[in-house]
């Protein structure tokens, strides 16, 4: 074939008109509120104008606040008030029962094949009275890091118990210490009053056989000798082997101390292994990640996390929107947050990905973690389970500030949560 039949004018438009058709008619302005912690902006960014510059369309990213308790309050104002500013929102596994009702029912855009991929769970908890309103973009669960050069110098296991955790993290803070080390703390965690102590605690709570706080079915459990047992363990490492401003701290503030080489253990999400391990990473090359430490009594727990992307019911373009949701959740941009942010896929085949592995070692055994890891009650708490987080965040607060033991703050937070559930018809 020559060149001038390639350029053929017949061929040159009927290819221009291949072209166009792939273009939209009217190009939207579409705004996706995404990001905050860690590379989160930076990937979402990349991945909405890849799409924008593939659709013709275009997409102000607009940062949301870092905490997940300050973004629910903003985007609970932003929909009660039916903005149409923001069309994509990048809401929290717990948030389906809160802001489902604002949210577009995603089932009428979605190729079946595309809901295939995901695991069943995520899709289900999605699902709000049989609607769509959201699709899995990222899933997560705690996870325990820690120092692998300093554990190896003093010959410490990596502990499976939290007696372990206190007792190994204690040693080496004292002996660093003692050597000249004036900053290293021994455990870095999230403490401050916000969803993500609830995290934090609930890990807490359910590794020394203490509960869910509010069980599947409906019953408030929180008020027990093992919970009480759990908060008092934690309330006792702040300011000693961990710092005092821990009941401040949200991830990335433990992330900071951990990643300046200031900490032995952190709890946190696996988002911060990519960082950990960035080449300007004081800890490069130093850290290993292990299931979270249980009680005695007790079974490992990891609290579940994780995000999704919902088109919300006020947007201007529902279409494009969902289209922007759907190339996000991909399992090809999956691969791609994974590989360079250490953002957990939502689809089990990427869990076996050669590159996905080599990127996170930890990936394979996270697996399991993930199966079994801990729920929040927001599924039995539906609309009111911000309510009942914020009614254990902030007792669980009070302990670790010195608010005397758990046992009467659990008592009254018994109270308090059955107040709220019944309240709420639950
Ligand atoms: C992480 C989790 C999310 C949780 C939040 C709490 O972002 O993925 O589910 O609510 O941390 O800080």
């Amino acid at each position: 074939m020559s060149l001038l039949s390639i350029t053929r004018p017949g061929r040159l438009l009927s290819a221009l008109g291949l072209l166009l058709a792939s273009w939209p008619a009217i190009a939207a302005e579409l705004a996706i509120s995404c990001g905050a912690v860690g590379m989160e902006y930076e990937l979402c960014r990349s991945g909405a104008e890849a799409w924008a510059a593939q659709s013709g369309h275009s997409v102000q990213v607009v940062t949301a606040p870092s905490s997940s308790s300050e973004r629910l309050a903003l985007y609970q104002q932003l929909l009660a008030a039916q903005a149409p500013d923001i069309d994509l929102f990048q809401v929290d596994i717990i948030w389906p029962g809160i802001l489902g009702s604002h949210f577009v029912d995603l089932d009428p855009y979605v190729p079946e094949a595309a809901l295939a991929q995901h695991f069943p769970a995520l899709i289900e908890s999605n699902r709000v009275d049989g609607r769509l309103v959201a699709l899995p973009w990222f899933s997560s669960a705690g996870v325990l890091y820690y120092r692998r050069d300093l554990l190896e110098a003093y010959s410490e296991p990596v502990p499976a118990t939290w007696a372990e955790l206190s007792a190994s993290a204690e040693r080496i803070q004292a002996a660093e210490r003692s050597a000249g080390n004036s900053r290293i703390w021994g455990f870095v965690w999230q403490g401050r009053a916000y969803e993500g102590l609830t995290c934090n605690a609930l890990e807490w709570v359910a590794s020394h056989g203490g509960g869910r706080i509010v069980e599947a079915d409906g019953r408030v459990s929180i008020n027990n000798e093992r919970a009480a047992a759990a908060l008092d363990l934690a309330a006792g490492w702040v300011g000693s082997i961990s710092p005092p401003g821990s009941p401040n701290y949200a991830e990335e503030e433990a992330r900071g101390v951990f990643q300046s080489g200031n900490a032995v253990f952190m709890r946190n999400w696996p988002y911060a292994w990519a960082l950990a391990q960035g080449e300007d990473s004081p800890v490069r090359g130093r850290v290993g990640v292990a299931p979270l430490p249980r009680g005695e009594p007790g079974q490992p727990a990891s609290t579940l996390g994780g995000w999704q992307l919902a088109v919300s019911r006020y947007s201007k373009h529902p279409k494009p929107a969902a289209e922007l949701a759907l190339y996000l959740t991909s399992a090809a941009e999956q691969k791609r947050r994974a590989l360079l942010g250490a953002y957990i896929p939502t689809m089990p085949h990427l869990y076996r990905d050669p590159e996905v592995l080599a990127a996170n070692p930890f990936f394979g055994e996270l697996a399991a973690t993930i199966e079994q890891a801990v729920t929040r009650p927001s599924a039995v708490a539906g609309s009111a389970y911000n309510r009942v987080s914020s009614g254990f965040w902030n007792a669980v607060h009070q302990v670790l500030t010195g608010g005397g033991p758990a046992q009467p703050v659990l008592a009254r937070l018994e109270r308090d949560l059955k107040r709220i559930l019944r309240r709420a018809g639950r």
